[in-house]
């Protein structure tokens, strides 16, 4: 389970659970990370998941058998398109949660996220936005046919800092972002990704 990892999870309960702020979980597949928070005592109203196929938002219906209970939207939409179903939530979020899901694109696609996920975020103090992903000691971009993109950046924490500074020059924004590199157990399974220097990348980018 991927949020409950996070130093912010006590923060990011804590504001949900005041029933006044809004979360979405980008690139959210079955929304399990929805129903966590659910379990944890968040009223679902609150938390909104996204994901690019409608199919694995079904799915997560189906595997939590909560399609009649669960009071989360969910929202099928490509987070590249400029106006799509998100457009509505622009300027409306409190907290971002994207794990596993930055990585999936090259470093330019990865800063058109950034920048959306800049547009979606309530233009004001302590908007955040959470995360995990692949990442490496050596930040570089490589070709993965992995990604469904056809490349990868894989970050570290001077990249990812970096980056954000460059989307809060572009944006007229600014922006606390603060990443960590951790071991991964799963590395050394054979699994094409998982090359030298491979770690998982947490990180939280926070609007000051
Ligand atoms: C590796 S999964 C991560 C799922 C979940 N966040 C987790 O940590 O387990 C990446 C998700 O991003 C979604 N995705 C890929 N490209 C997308 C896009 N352009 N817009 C929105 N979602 C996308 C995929 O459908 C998939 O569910």
């Amino acid at each position: 389970m991927a949020l409950g990892g996070f130093e912010t999870y006590p923060e990011i309960v804590r504001r949900l659970k005041s029933g006044d702020q809004k979360y979405l979980d980008l690139g959210c597949c079955f929304g399990q990370d929805i129903r966590r928070l659910v379990t944890d005592g968040v009223p679902g109203e609150v938390l909104i998941g996204s994901d690019l196929h409608q199919g694995f938002l079904d799915l997560g219906y189906s595997l939590f058998k909560d399609k009649w209970t669960l009071k989360s939207e969910f929202i099928a939409a490509d987070v590249f398109e400029s106006r799509s179903a998100l457009t509505s939530l622009e300027g409306s979020i409190d907290i971002i949660h994207a794990s596993s899901f930055f990585h999936l694109f090259g470093y330019e696609g990865q800063k058109k996220i950034a920048r959306r996920i800049v547009q979606l975020l309530k233009p004001q103090k302590d908007s955040l936005l959470v995360g995990r992903q692949v990442g490496n000691i050596n930040a570089h971009e490589e070709e993965s046919s992995a990604s469904g993109s056809g490349n990868m950046f894989l970050q570290n924490v001077d990249s990812w800092k970096q980056m954000w500074s460059e989307i809060g020059k572009e944006t007229g924004t600014k922006w606390k972002a603060e990443a960590a590199l951790e071991d991964w157990p799963m590395v050394g399974n054979k699994v094409s990704w998982h090359k030298e220097g491979t770690k998982r990348i947490f990180f939280s980018v926070r609007r000051l």
